[in-house]
């Protein structure tokens, strides 16, 4: 009998459910996008009951697409946007407030207390993270400060703290289980990352109570069984979890040392296995979880970069330069070069290596002879070159010099783009066959947990390359992009 692997990838702008068989084919594939909500500029929320119904259609249309019966969905990966906050109601699994997204900026002043008081340098010596609004320490204490009687009642063990893994595991149980794993936890700036467990210094200085927080589990294990899912046969195991990033780091099989990935999605993530001790960044990196396998820890260094798909959808949705995102690439074909244009897509403040949260995005270098492919061009250009700084301060940290970069996501199919982050990096780029890498990550940790994979070795063998990109560029060339850029950077 076939036994196949369902994964839900809830990602920013949309859940994605992929159905996988045991030799890493995809049988189906469908996404669907839901509401963002912006009660503010800076502000980004999310209805939890909006996420949680798009990933029941997709899961009823995925199963519908692939041909198959519930009886045949074997394991549930979960992989998701992390550090997206929700909190709770224990007993009615009713959320008290939206989500409060990653790109939400609203407690940017809290932070800049937190900084003041001098407390980033031995935070980051406990999370691997900065001290930014990024991470969901601060958001979950806004939302226990700004809903009548909830830190009370949060106290008093009635409500539930989870990042978006948990929220759906909580779902899907039927409110049976309140886990998160290892590495959506380590984004949290909650959680001791040489111990992995909560950290109740951290908890005291995000105020914090503990019993809204879930058990923090491994990557592949099982934390629990199918409850009253429609379209899923009641006790289906779900076995596989991680935030997305760190399962691309994983479906890009990166799993030794060295080895390095750039995920383009709303944003850019890119990560690199350091192996089993942490890096602790002096380049103003995150060091982070790459995944909890077995009870080894492997650890990972990671550069974001907030805005890179979302720059396409601004060029898309704000200016109207295109009808389509993928148009992008004709366009900025139409022209040879950006004309000395700049765009920095810092549309929510600037990440890594900068951390800026007050940073905006800039378009510079005008001239009347400016059409919009110069300006396509150009976002694409900057889109590749904030990885080039991320990649730089990544080689520093390391001491590694990174021979090439895998890539996946949605603006991967931009062979332009993958030309450019080839030429600016100086390194090759790999795109793979499967490039829903983040989802195909959070199947194979599922499918390790019910042994539908044996292991790492066998994984390895059955992962397949699309493209590889070379520099085609000469060193002056890159240079002179290079220095364009960080002109640019400046104006932000
Ligand atoms: O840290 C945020 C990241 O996990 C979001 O990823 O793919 O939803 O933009 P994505």
């Amino acid at each position: 009998m076939s036994r196949f692997i369902c994964a839900i990838d809830q990602g920013t702008t949309g859940t994605t459910v992929i159905i996988l068989d045991d030799e890493l084919r995809i049988r189906a594939k469908v996404n669907k996008e839901f509401e963002q909500i912006y009660p503010r500029p800076s502000w980004v929320e999310h209805n939890p009951e909006a996420i949680w119904q798009s990933t029941l259609a997709t899961l009823a249309e995925a199963t519908r697409v692939a041909q198959i019966t519930e009886n045949d969905i074997a394991a549930i990966g979960i992989t998701n946007q992390r550090e997206t906050t929700v909190v709770w109601d224990k007993k009615t699994g009713e959320p008290i407030h939206n989500a409060i997204v990653w790109q939400d900026r609203r407690t940017r002043g809290r932070i800049q207390q937190l900084i003041d008081d001098g407390n980033e340098k031995w935070v980051q010596k406990r999370t691997g993270l900065l001290l930014d609004p990024y991470f969901s320490g601060t958001k979950v204490e806004w939302i226990l400060d700004h809903v009548d009687g909830a830190r009370a009642r949060a106290q008093a063990g009635e409500l539930a703290f989870g990042t978006i893994d948990s929220f759906l595991l909580w779902r899907l149980t039927g409110g049976q289980v309140h886990k998160t794993d290892a590495s959506n936890a380590s984004r949290t700036l909650l959680m001791n990352l040489d111990e992995i467990a909560w950290d109740d210094e951290l908890l005291e200085l995000f105020n914090v109570p503990r019993p809204m927080l879930p058990e923090i589990a491994s990557n592949s294990e099982v934390y629990g069984v199918t409850h009253g899912v429609p379209g899923i046969k009641d006790g289906t195991p779900i076995c596989g979890m991680a935030g997305d990033q760190h399962a691309a780091l994983f479906g890009q099989c990166c799993f030794e040392p060295g080895e390095a990935k750039c995920t383009y999605g709303t944003g850019a993530f890119l990560l690199m296995n350091v192996g089993h001790e942490r890096v602790h960044s002096q380049h103003r990196l995150l060091s982070t979880m790459g995944w909890q396998l077995d009870g080894e820890v492997t650890y990972a260094m990671e550069g974001s970069a907030f805005i890179a798909g979302a720059m396409v959808q601004w060029l898309r949705d704000g200016l109207g330069i295109i009808e389509e995102s993928h148009e992008i690439e004709a366009l900025a074909r139409t022209v040879d070069s950006s004309g000395e244009i700049v765009a920095v897509p810092a549309l929510s403040g600037l990440g890594a290596p900068h951390w800026r949260p007050s940073a905006r995005g800039v378009i510079w270098g005008l001239t009347r002879g400016t059409t919009d492919a110069h300006i396509a061009r150009a976002a694409l250009e900057g889109i590749a070159l904030q990885n080039v700084d991320i990649l730089h301060a990544m080689e520093n940290d390391s001491g590694d010099k990174l021979v090439q970069l895998k890539v996946d996501g949605g603006a991967t199919a931009n062979n332009l783009l993958m030309q450019m982050q080839a030429d600016f990096l100086g390194r090759k780029i790999v795109r793979p066959a499967i490039t829903e890498t983040t989802a195909l990550g959070a199947a194979l940790f599922a499918g390790l947990a019910e042994g539908i994979f044996k292991n790492l070795d066998q994984i390895r063998d059955e992962w397949r390359v699309d493209r590889e990109f070379d520099p085609q560029i000469d060193a002056a060339t890159r240079e002179m992009h290079l220095d364009l850029w960080h002109e640019g950077l400046k104006r932000v």
